[in-house]
C-alpha cells in the first residue's frame, strides 16, 4: 500500500519538474544541414506537447544565424503571467519571429514558485535572404519624412554625407495584425551584411525613431507587400526630430472614423498620417489643458502651420479640414489626446448641416 503510494507520488514530482535551461546547451550553432530545422530544448519537436520549464529558472540562449540567411522562429510559451521587455514572447502566439545575423538572444526565467507551471519552447527554421532588387530614397536635411510601402525590393534611406537617419514606423489600421510586422528586418547601412538593429515591430512598440549609426538605413520586408497597401516606415534626417519623443505614423481606412492618439506621456510628441485625400478632424474625446495641438499640411514649419488647438479654443475651430499628403499632428506639453478623424469628407460636411 505504502509503497504504491510513494511510486504515484514519484511519477507525479517527476512530471511537474520540466527541463532546467541551465542543463540545456544554450548557445546554440546553426546546424551544417541548413533545410533541417533546429529545436529547443533539445529532444523536443512540435509534434510534442510544450515541454514543462522547472521553476526558478534564468538562462540567456544565444543562437546564432549565419551571414545570408535569416531565422524564421516559432515560439511556443505558456505562462501563468506575462512579462518581457525587448520583444516580447507572448502566450500562445506562435506566429513566427525573424532574426537576421548574426545571432538572437532568449532570455528565459521562470519564478521560482512551485504554483505556476510554464511552458516553452521554440522551433529554428533556416532560410536564405533571397536575392532581390533594391530601391533608393534620398533624404534630404530640412526636409519631411519619406514614407514607403512595403514592397518586394529590399529599400534603403540615403542621407546627405555626415548625417544620421532615424526611422519610424506606421501603426496598422487593425493592431490584430502587428504581429506581422515583425516580418521585417532593418539594417544600419545599405546591405543586409550590415548590422541588424530590430524590427518595425519594435520600432512601433518603443513609439520612438530608430537611430542608425550613419547615413543609411534600409529596410526588408519579406512578402509583407501582400497583405500592406499603406506606409509602414518613413525615414527623416535625425537633425530634424529634435524635440520629439515620441514620433509615429498612423494608418486609418478611408472610411469610418479613425481615433488617432496623440501621445505626450513621456513630453512633445509628432504623429503622420499620410492619405492622397484631405482628412477631417471631427472631435476630441479627451482635451486636457497640458499641451496644445499645432496641426501642419505636408512638413512641419511656420508656413505650413494650419491650425493651433488649446482647451479654449479647440472645440470652436471644429470640424477641422487638413489638405496634403502628409498631415503632421504636433503635441507641445504633455498628456493623452484621441483625435477623431474621418477621410469621408462629404459626410463629414453633412453630418455639420
Ligand atoms: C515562416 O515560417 C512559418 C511557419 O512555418 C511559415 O508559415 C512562413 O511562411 C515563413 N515565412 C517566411 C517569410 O519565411
Ligand atoms: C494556451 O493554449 C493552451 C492549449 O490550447 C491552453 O490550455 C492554455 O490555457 C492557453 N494559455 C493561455 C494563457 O491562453
Ligand atoms: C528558490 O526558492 C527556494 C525555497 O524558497 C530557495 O531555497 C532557493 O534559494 C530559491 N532559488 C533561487 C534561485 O532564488
Ligand atoms: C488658447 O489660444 C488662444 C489663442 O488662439 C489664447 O487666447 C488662449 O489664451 C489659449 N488658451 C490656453 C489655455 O492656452
Amino acid at each position: 500500500m505504502i509503497r504504491s503510494l510513494s511510486l504515484i507520488l514519484g511519477f507525479i514530482t517527476m512530471s511537474v519538474h520540466g527541463y532546467q535551461c541551465q542543463t540545456q546547451k544554450n548557445t546554440i550553432n546553426p546546424p551544417d544541414d541548413l533545410s533541417q530545422s533546429t529545436y529547443y530544448p533539445a529532444g523536443w519537436t512540435e509534434n510534442q506537447p510544450i515541454p514543462t520549464v522547472e521553476n526558478g529558472q534564468n538562462c540567456v540562449i544565444t543562437v546564432k544565424i549565419p551571414r545570408g540567411y535569416y531565422a524564421n522562429v516559432t515560439f511556443y510559451r505558456d505562462f501563468p503571467y506575462s512579462t518581457g521587455s525587448y520583444a516580447l514572447i507572448v502566450n500562445n502566439d506562435t506566429q513566427p519571429f525573424f532574426f537576421m545575423f548574426p545571432k538572437f538572444v532568449v532570455n528565459l526565467q521562470t519564478v521560482n514558485s512551485t504554483e505556476y507551471t510554464t511552458r516553452f519552447a521554440f522551433k529554428i527554421q533556416w532560410k536564405i535572404i533571397p536575392d532581390i532588387g533594391r530601391d533608393t530614397i534620398i533624404i534630404e536635411k530640412k526636409n519631411p519624412p519619406v514614407a514607403s510601402f512595403p514592397g518586394a525590393n529590399f529599400i534603403t534611406f540615403s542621407g546627405n554625407q555626415g548625417s544620421q537617419l532615424a526611422l519610424m514606423a506606421f501603426s496598422l489600421t487593425d493592431p490584430a495584425n502587428n504581429y506581422l510586422l515583425r516580418q521585417t528586418a532593418i539594417f544600419d547601412g545599405d546591405s543586409s551584411d550590415s548590422n541588424f538593429i530590430g524590427t518595425l515591430d519594435q520600432v512601433l512598440t518603443s513609439k520612438t525613431p530608430l537611430i542608425a549609426s550613419r547615413n543609411k538605413i534600409s529596410v526588408y520586408t519579406f512578402d509583407l507587400g501582400n497583405y500592406f497597401y499603406c506606409p509602414l516606415f518613413m525615414a527623416q534626417d535625425k537633425d530634424d526630430i529634435k524635440g520629439y519623443q515620441v514620433y509615429l505614423g498612423r494608418n486609418c481606412e478611408d472610411n469610418g472614423e479613425c481615433t488617432v492618439t496623440l501621445d505626450g506621456s513621456l513630453g512633445n510628441s509628432l504623429t503622420v498620417t499620410e492619405s492622397d485625400g484631405p482628412e477631417i478632424i471631427k472631435r476630441f474625446n479627451f482635451f486636457p489643458p497640458t499641451a496644445t495641438i499645432n496641426v501642419y499640411e505636408n512638413t512641419v514649419s511656420s508656413v505650413t502651420k494650419v491650425a493651433e488647438f488649446n482647451s479654449t479654443n479647440f472645440y470652436e475651430q471644429l470640424p477641422f479640414q487638413v489638405n496634403g499628403n502628409m498631415k503632421f499632428y504636433e503635441l507641445v506639453g504633455t498628456g493623452m489626446y484621441d483625435m477623431v478623424v474621418t477621410r469621408e469628407v462629404s459626410r463629414a460636411a453633412r453630418l455639420q448641416l
